[in-house]
């Protein structure tokens, strides 16, 4: 994945883009490859756990939150059917949208291309579960384990500056012990507030 500094989105990687999305409901972002006799194919063997990472409804939705889908929708399977909002929120998008860390905040650290946690708590959501044993051997400023910390999951990480290693045990000993459904509405409360920012 590609995190870019001037939009602040995430952009997935060309290969990415142009898979089809998955009949779970994901998308592309998080897809894995597996390697077989020496070609890579997709696997449909990965972790995408959608109701961890869903996102606010637009405005449309919330005024409008019940619709007649046609028989012929990707709702309708061949019946009429009446479309409900998921009570967790919309399915995300393609494109994450996280603002970038600035001073202030309480994780920033001096890191010159330090993750939000925001960004990061998405990737581990969607694609670990409780207990898995996460790696990142560009730590950095620590933003990966400290998210895995969060998140309950295990982690290994290295990095080649032994003071940004430094700054990532500081970090790690001011994880917060909340549940992890916590950080999800932590996280959706701060998307829903974006959105009212942007548009009201
Ligand atoms: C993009 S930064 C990671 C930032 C991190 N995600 C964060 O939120 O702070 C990449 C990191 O890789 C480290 N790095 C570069 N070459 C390395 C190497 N050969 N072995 C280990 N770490 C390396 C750099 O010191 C840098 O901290």
């Amino acid at each position: 994945m590609w995190y870019h500094s001037y939009t602040k989105h995430m952009i997935p990687r060309q290969e990415s883009v142009a898979s089809p999305r998955d009949e779970r409901g994901g998308c592309p972002w998080l897809l894995e490859r597996e390697t077989r006799k020496g070609s890579e194919t997709r696997t449909r063997q990965f972790t995408f756990n959608i109701d961890a990472v869903r996102i606010p409804y637009g405005n449309h939705t919330l005024k409008y939150p019940e619709h007649p889908q046609a028989a012929s929708s990707q709702y309708g399977r061949g019946h009429p059917h009446l479309w409900q909002p998921h009570p967790h929120g919309a399915k995300p998008r393609d494109v994450l949208e996280i603002p970038t860390t600035c001073n202030g905040m309480h994780e920033k650290t001096p890191h010159p291309t330090q993750k939000p946690e925001e960004l990061l708590r998405k990737i581990v959501l969607a694609s670990s579960n409780p207990g898995d044993l996460i790696l990142d051997p560009f730590i950095g400023s620590g933003t990966t384990a400290v998210v895995a910390e969060q998140l309950k999951r295990r982690w290994k990480g290295c990095d080649i500056s032994v003071e940004y290693c430094r700054w990532a045990v500081e970090r790690l000993e001011l994880v917060e012990d909340w549940p992890i459904e916590r950080w999800i509405l932590y996280d959706q409360e701060n998307a829903r507030r974006r959105q009212s920012i942007r548009y009201f």
